[in-house]
C-alpha cells in the first residue's frame, strides 16, 4: 500500500490543534498512584466538592423513559429557567454544558476569517471553538491584577469582529469586570458574550441587561452550583432573535433525557443546592486567608469557587506533581498569560485544610526550591 498522508483528507489547519487540556482522570490516579476516587482530593476542574442535590437521583430514576427521545424544544426546562432567571422562556436556550453554546454562539456569527476578542488569561473554549470555525483570534492582554484596559479592547474592534468574550468572574484568575466595562463595550455594538459560569458564587449578573441590549447574551451552567457538570447542561440568555437561531441550529437532542430531568430536579431544590454554595463561599475567604499565611506564594482574590496562586520562585509544576504523589490534584496553568501559576478548586473545608498542610510541607521540606 502507498504511503497513507492523513493530512491530504483532513483539514490542513488542524494538523496542530492541540486538544482541550482537562482535568486528571481518576482512572489516571488508580493506575498511577493506586488512588480510589475516594481517596482523591479533586480540586482541579472546578467541581462541586458536595455533589449534586439528593433529588436528582430520583429524578432520574422517575422521570420518563430512555427509550423516547428528550423534548427537543426542552420546554419545561425552559420554563423552569425562566422562574429562576425572570426572564422569558423564548430568550432562554440550553446545550449540553455552557461549552456546547460557546459553539453555536461562535458558528452562529462567524465566516471564516472574522474575528473574535479574547482577554487572556481566560477560559480555554473559547479559543478552541473559534479554530474550530476558522475565526481568527484576537488577544487582548491583562495587567498584573489581571484587569483589562475597555480602550484596549475598543481599539482592537475592526470591521470583522464578530464577538467579545468576557468570562465575569473570569477562570482562572476569579476576578469581576466592572458593570462600566461591559457597559461600554456593549455600546461598540459587536455581540458580548458574558459568561456567568459562575454567577452563584459571585452573585454578580448582568441577565436583566438583555433586554436593553440586542447585542448581550449571557451564558450560565449548572456544571459549578448545582454539581451536574458530569450530566452536561449549560444555558443562555439571549436577545429573542438569537435564541431563536440557537434553538434552530442545535443538535435537537443536545440534552439527554437524564440530563433534563436533573436540571429540573435542581431548580426545584435550588434552596438546598444555594446552601451548599453559601458554604463553598465561606470555605473561599477561608482558604484565601489561609494561603495568604503561605509563605513563598500569592494567591489572587476570587468571586467564583477557585483561587488562583502564583509561586514565587516558579516551581507550580513541581509542587502540583508533588500533591499529585499525595492523592491531591489541583490545576497547574503554563501559558504565555500564566507562568507558573496553579488554581485550586474551593473543596470541602477538610480537603482544603489537608491541602494548605500538603503545600506548606512540600514548600517547606523541598531544599531544592
Ligand atoms: C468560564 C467558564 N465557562 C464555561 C465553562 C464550561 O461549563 P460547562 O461544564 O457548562 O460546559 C467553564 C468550565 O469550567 C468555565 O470555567
Amino acid at each position: 500500500m502507498e504511503d497513507f498522508d492523513p493530512q491530504q483528507k483532513l483539514r490542513s489547519d488542524l494538523k496542530d490543534f492541540s486538544s482541550y487540556s482537562a482535568h486528571t482522570s481518576p482512572d489516571f490516579m488508580k493506575k498511577k498512584f493506586g488512588l480510589n476516587i475516594e481517596e482523591i482530593i479533586k480540586l482541579d476542574a472546578n467541581e462541586n466538592p458536595y455533589g449534586c442535590s439528593g433529588q436528582v437521583v430520583n429524578s432520574i430514576k422517575d422521570g420518563g423513559s430512555f427509550s423516547v427521545y428528550p423534548d427537543a424544544a426542552q420546554s419545561e426546562l425552559r420554563s423552569e429557567l425562566s422562574l429562576y432567571t425572570s426572564m422569558p422562556s423564548d430568550c432562554i436556550a440550553c446545550g449540553a454544558g455552557s461549552d456546547q453554546l460557546i459553539d453555536l454562539i461562535i458558528r452562529l456569527t462567524i465566516n471564516p476569517g472574522d474575528e473574535i476578542i479574547i482577554l487572556p488569561p481566560t477560559f480555554g473554549m473559547y479559543a478552541f471553538y473559534a479554530k474550530l470555525s476558522r475565526a481568527s483570534i484576537i488577544e487582548v492582554g491583562r495587567d498584573e491584577k489581571f484587569c483589562f484596559n475597555c480602550d484596549d479592547v475598543l481599539n482592537r474592534i475592526t470591521p470583522r469582529t464578530r464577538i467579545i468574550f468576557l468570562a465575569n468572574p473570569n477562570n482562572p484568575t476569579g476576578n469581576l469586570v466592572p458593570k462600566a466595562d461591559i457597559q461600554a463595550l456593549l455600546d461598540s455594538g459587536i455581540i458580548v458574550v458574558v459568561d456567568e459560569a459562575y454567577f452563584e458564587f459571585s452573585r454578580e449578573t448582568v441577565v436583566p441587561w438583555v433586554e436593553r441590549y440586542d447585542n448581550l447574551i449571557v451564558l450560565r451552567t449548572f456544571s459549578k452550583w448545582a454539581g451536574l457538570a458530569g450530566l452536561r447542561v449549560g444555558y443562555g440568555i439571549f436577545p429573542q432573535y438569537i435564541a431563536e437561531y440557537i434553538m434552530r441550529i442545535k443538535d435537537p437532542y443536545a440534552i439527554n433525557v437524564c440530563a433534563q430531568n436533573a436540571a429540573i430536579a435542581s431548580l426545584r431544590d435550588k434552596d438546598n443546592l444555594l446552601q451548599k454554595v453559601e458554604n463553598i463561599v465561606y470555605e473561599r475567604e477561608r482558604l484565601f486567608g489561609r494561603l495568604c499565611a503561605l509563605e513563598g506564594l500569592t494567591p489572587f482574590p476570587s468571586k467564583a469557587n477557585y483561587i488562583l496562586c502564583r509561586l514565587h520562585d516558579g516551581r507550580a509544576l513541581r509542587l502540583t506533581e508533588q500533591l499529585k504523589e499525595r492523592g491531591i490534584l489541583v490545576r497547574y496553568f503554563n501559558t504565555p498569560a500564566l507562568k507558573d501559576y496553579f488554581r485550586i478548586s474551593v473543596g470541602r473545608p477538610e480537603q482544603n485544610d489537608i491541602v494548605v498542610e500538603s503545600i506548606r510541607e512540600i514548600l517547606g521540606e523541598d531544599t531544592q526550591w
